[in-house]
C-alpha cells in the first residue's frame, strides 16, 4: 500500500503507571482516565456497542452525515487534509472522505495502535487516491501533531461520536483549544455531539440489554493489569452506568463486590465492597450549551445539524482568525 504511512508518538508507560496510581489514590472518589479503555480489545468492545439496538449515538451521527451531506459540503473547502481525533473504526471517516470534494491526504490519529494500524490499511485499499498517514499519539499532543500537519494548506478537523463528551467541560474547553491550535486559523472542525434527552433513553445506552457496556467497562481493568501487573480480578467488580443530572453526564463505574486491597509495587490501595472506581463521564449537552463551549474555544460556528429527533448534533466549526 503506497499510500499508507504510519507514525509513533506515544511515549513509553511510565507516564501511565503514575497515572493510574495517583487516580486510585484519589481520596474522594478512586478514578481511571477513559483513555485506558482502548487497548485492542477494548476497542472491539466500542465498536461491537455501536451495533448495539440501545446505543443511538452512532446511528444518529451516521444518520446527520447522511441527510446533510451536501450542507456539510457546502461548507468545507476542496482538497484538505482532514485530520481525525481518535479515529476508531472506518465508518464514519468513509462517509466524510466521500463528502468533501477531493480530500488530498487523511491522517488518523488514535492511541489505540493496533486497531489504528488495521483500520488505516483498510481505509488505504477503499481510497487508493488519498494519502493516509495512521499516527499513534494522544490527540492532545500539541506539539507533536501541530508538526505533522505544519504545511498542510487546507485543513479540516474531524471529531465524531461525542468523544468531546468524556472531558468535563474545562478539559473540554482545553481541548477544543488545542485542536484550534492544531488546525490553525480559518481551519475547520466537524465535531459530534451527543444532546440532552430523556433519561431513560440515556440510561439504557450506557447499560445495554446484550451488556457489551458492562464487559467494555470492566475490560478497562485488564488492560491496567497490563501496564501496573495483575493487580485486579475483573470477576470481583460489578457495572454501573447512571445519568447525573446536576452534570449533565452520564457517569460509569466499577462497584467492588467486596472488601479488597489491591498492591501496585509498595502502594496498598483499599477498596470497601460498594466502593466504587469511576471510569468514565459522558457529557451530553444542548446545542446552546456546546456553542458557547465552543465560541469560548477559539471557534466561529459555522454550522448545526441535528437527526430528525435532535437525539445528536453535528456542529461545523471554523477557527477564528487571531
Ligand atoms: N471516532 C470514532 C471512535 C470514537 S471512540 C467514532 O466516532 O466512532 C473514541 C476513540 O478515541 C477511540 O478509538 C479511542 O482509542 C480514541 N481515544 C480516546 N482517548 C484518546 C486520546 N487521549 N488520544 C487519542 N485517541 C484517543
Ligand atoms: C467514545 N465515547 C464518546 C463513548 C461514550 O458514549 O461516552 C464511550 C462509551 N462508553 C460507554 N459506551 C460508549
Amino acid at each position: 500500500m503506497r499510500n499508507l504511512s504510519f507514525l509513533n508518538y506515544i511515549k513509553g508507560e511510565e507516564d501511565d503507571f503514575t497515572e493510574i496510581l495517583s487516580g486510585l489514590e484519589n481520596e474522594e472518589q478512586k478514578k481511571i482516565n477513559s483513555k485506558f479503555f482502548y487497548d485492542e480489545k477494548g476497542s472491539k468492545l466500542f465498536d461491537q456497542i455501536t451495533k448495539s439496538s440501545d446505543y443511538y449515538p452512532t446511528k444518529k451521527e451516521l444518520e446527520i452525515l447522511e441527510t446533510e451531506y451536501e450542507q456539510i459540503n457546502n461548507y468545507l473547502p476542496a482538497n484538505a487534509v482532514v485530520i481525525e481525533f481518535g479515529s476508531g473504526s472506518n465508518k464514519k471517516i468513509s462517509k466524510l472522505l466521500k463528502i468533501i470534494e477531493k480530500p488530498e491526504e487523511y491522517i488518523s490519529i488514535d492511541i489505540s495502535r493496533d486497531f489504528l494500524i488495521k483500520n488505516a490499511k483498510d481505509l488505504a485499499i477503499n481510497f487508493p487516491d488519498i494519502k493516509i498517514t495512521a499516527v499513534c499519539a494522544d490527540f492532545s499532543d500539541t506539539n507533536n501533531l501541530s508538526k505533522v500537519v505544519k504545511n498542510k494548506k487546507s485543513k479540516v478537523g474531524f471529531f465524531p461520536g461525542s468523544t468531546i463528551g468524556n472531558f468535563c467541560p474545562e478539559e473540554a474547553k482545553d481541548l477544543l483549544k488545542k485542536f484550534s491550535k492544531i488546525l490553525g486559523c480559518n481551519n475547520y472542525l466537524v465535531i459530534g455531539v451527543d444532546l440532552k434527552k430523556d433519561e431513560k433513553i440515556l440510561e439504557r445506552a450506557y447499560n445495554d440489554s446484550e451488556g457489551i457496556t458492562a464487559k467494555f467497562n470492566k475490560n478497562i481493568l485488564s488492560g491496567i493489569n497490563k501496564i501496573c501487573g495483575k493487580i485486579f480480578d475483573v470477576n470481583d467488580f460489578d457495572h454501573k452506568a447512571f445519568f447525573n443530572k446536576n452534570k449533565s453526564r452520564i457517569e460509569m463505574h466499577l462497584v467492588s463486590k467486596k472488601d479488597q486491597t489491591v498492591k501496585i509495587l509498595n502502594k496498598k490501595i483499599k477498596l470497601r465492597q460498594g466502593e466504587s472506581i469511576h471510569t468514565e463521564n459522558s457529557y451530553k449537552y444542548s446545542v446552546n450549551s456546546f456553542k458557547s463551549l465552543a465560541e469560548s474555544s477559539g471557534f466561529k460556528i459555522k454550522k448545526v445539524m441535528t437527526d430528525q429527533k435532535a437525539f445528536f448534533g453535528i456542529f461545523v466549526l471554523k477557527v477564528k482568525s487571531s
